[in-house]
């Protein structure tokens, strides 16, 4: 793996040898890179959780991390992103993780720069370390992805995360509803009954109204989409014993999920941003190692 920019380039092997790299490195596993490399995170667009887990992820590794301000660069100036990945290159890093608000974004740098390019979200496209996330806290629960039903719920043609998981996961042999409101189903085949799967699915994955991405207010209040598409306390009480709660995060407490569910025993939305450092550990260290 030279890159990391969708997860349509990861076959099933590859996954899964990025899960167990991750669990590997869970388990107290120390990095094999021989060499030293140093690597920057180009934020294009806000971030608090694959920024800082990222740069954990690399000071874990004990990977040189050069800081980058978009906000200060001279991308401000007019400078093209392109052109700022060739400076980069020319300085010497090795591997950039990059989010941008362009959707493959990545088309312009792959095969055309030195460094190694891992997206980190763009745009409304992808979003593959955050879906290897989902896929390894799901593994990790159930020990298996065959036969797991997976319901992602909420705004489908804004996300980047439910177009890399619902892809992923069916590769993976899971089962995968999508249930949102009629006006936000995109190029995807969806349920408009949140009601009508969630008592027979293993994973519920809310996901964030993305306020950002629309083009005019939402047609509904936030109460009336919480009652028609929220994981309200109700809706809860309906899913099975051993069934979890998901969400990318950052989360719209009591408009797509309860604020009383954020931490309650089912979900596993905390549990993710852990494992986000650990599989972002592993992609690193697999794309490093590529490079020796
Ligand atoms: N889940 C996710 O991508 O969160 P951030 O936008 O905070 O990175």
């Amino acid at each position: 793996m030279k890159n990391l920019v969708s997860m349509k380039d990861l076959s099933v092997d590859q996954i899964m040898a990025i899960l167990k790299q991750a669990q590997a490195f869970r388990e107290g596993a120390h990095s094999t890179v021989k060499n030293s490399y140093t690597m920057a995170n180009l934020f294009f667009e806000p971030s608090t959780r694959t920024k800082m887990s990222f740069e954990m992820a690399e000071r874990n590794l004990q990977v040189g991390v050069i800081p980058f301000e978009a906000g200060f660069s001279s991308t401000l100036k007019g400078e093209t992103l392109y052109d700022t990945v060739k400076v980069l290159e020319a300085i010497g890093l090795d591997a950039l993780v990059i989010r941008h608000e362009e959707n493959s974004f990545f088309e312009q740098l792959v095969g055309k720069v030195k460094p190694a390019i891992i997206n980190g979200g763009d745009g409304t496209g992808n979003h593959p370390t955050q879906s290897l996330l989902d896929i390894y806290t799901i593994w990790q629960e159930f020990g298996t992805l065959q036969d797991i039903v997976v319901t992602i719920v909420g705004d489908i043609a804004h996300s980047r995360v439910a177009r890399s998981n619902a892809d992923a996961l069916t590769r993976l042999g899971a089962t995968v509803h999508l249930v949102c409101p009629p006006e936000w189903q995109g190029e995807f085949d969806t349920f408009n009954e949140f009601d009508k799967v969630i008592e027979s699915s293993d994973v519920v994955m809310m996901l964030r109204v993305q306020h950002e991405r629309h083009d005019s207010n939402m047609t509904f209040s936030k109460e009336d989409y919480h009652q028609a598409f929220g994981l309200t306390v109700e809706r809860e009480r309906k899913m099975k014993d051993k069934a979890i709660i998901m969400h990318p995060a950052p989360f719209n407490r009591d408009v797509e999920i309860a604020s009383e569910l954020v931490e309650c025993d089912r979900s596993r939305i905390f549990k993710q941003m852990e494992n986000g450092v650990y599989i972002r550990m592993a992609i690193i260290e697999i794309i490093l190692k590529g490079r020796e």
